[in-house]
């Protein structure tokens, strides 16, 4: 994997949204595939400022098509910290895009047992991803594959690990509701996508991000997949790169 590693978050944000803007530039139906969570919003804000300053490629981003990596089990439709409702408030409405054109893995539980393979005929069907924005948990998750997911995996119901839940409670009222389960793109699926730029920040991810770059490949940190791409970014703040021989 390429590493690049930025004095900001702000200047990562920069970096990686004026990759997505080249490869819409080059193709206004691309394929992008959305991370949620906190360390992608560098980027989506860097590209709502672009659209501000008029920039076409930023305008050409209503005509993507994009799939984010994962869901939450069971929350009610229309919840705030469903990933569906985080990707139309972060993603689609500062950048242009109608919701529609973005597809997120449903986690509603009815018809749940399908969900995962509808997703991936859905995005194979639009003809893979082109550029897909990674975060990575401190538990070395990429989506919301966690410790013990097979480099095979395709997108199904995993459960979070408590690490996960802990991390991740800061978004909800209390612990206890965060879910336990989530639907999440495969690193199988992942894998496919024909560029991946990972992003971290900050000193909790320095040794996911050691691990995932330079250990070994296993099942047991599922960031480290990335060294099986051919084709992979990883683009870290200094405090994220600390671990990195
Ligand atoms: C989110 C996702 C997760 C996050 C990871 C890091 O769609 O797939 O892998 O990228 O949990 O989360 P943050 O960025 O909030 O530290």
């Amino acid at each position: 994997a390429e590493v690049v590693i930025v004095e900001t978050p702000e200047r990562a944000g920069e970096l990686v949204a004026e990759a997505i803007l080249e490869q819409v530039g080059r193709r206004p139906d691309s394929v992008l595939g959305f991370a949620t969570g906190s360390t992608p919003l560098v980027v989506y804000r860097a590209l709502a400022a672009a659209l501000e300053r008029g920039d076409p490629r930023a305008v050409a981003l209503s005509g993507i098509r994009g799939f984010a990596l994962d869901e939450y089990v069971g929350l009610p439709a229309g919840h705030p910290e469903s990933y569906a409702e985080v990707i139309r408030r972060e993603v689609c409405d500062p950048l242009g895009i109608p919701v529609d054109r973005v597809a997120v893995p449903n986690g509603s539980l009815d018809g749940i047992e399908t969900a995962g393979e509808r997703y991936d005929r859905a995005i194979a069907e639009a003809g893979g991803v082109d550029l897909q924005i990674l975060g990575i948990g401190t538990d070395g998750h990429i989506g919301f594959n966690e410790p013990g997911s097979s480099f095979a995996s395709r997108t199904r119901v995993k459960t979070l690990t408590e690490q996960t839940r802990r991390d991740n409670a800061r978004f909800f009222a209390s612990p206890d509701e965060v879910p336990r389960h989530c639907l999440t793109q495969g690193l199988g699926t992942i894998l496919e996508a024909r560029h991946l730029v990972l992003l971290a920040f900050g000193a909790g991810k320095a040794e996911a991000v050691a691990a995932a770059v330079e250990g070994p490949l296993t099942a047991s940190l599922p960031g480290s997949a990335v060294q099986l791409h051919p084709r992979a970014t990883i683009v870290v703040d200094e405090a994220a790169a600390a671990g990195l021989e």
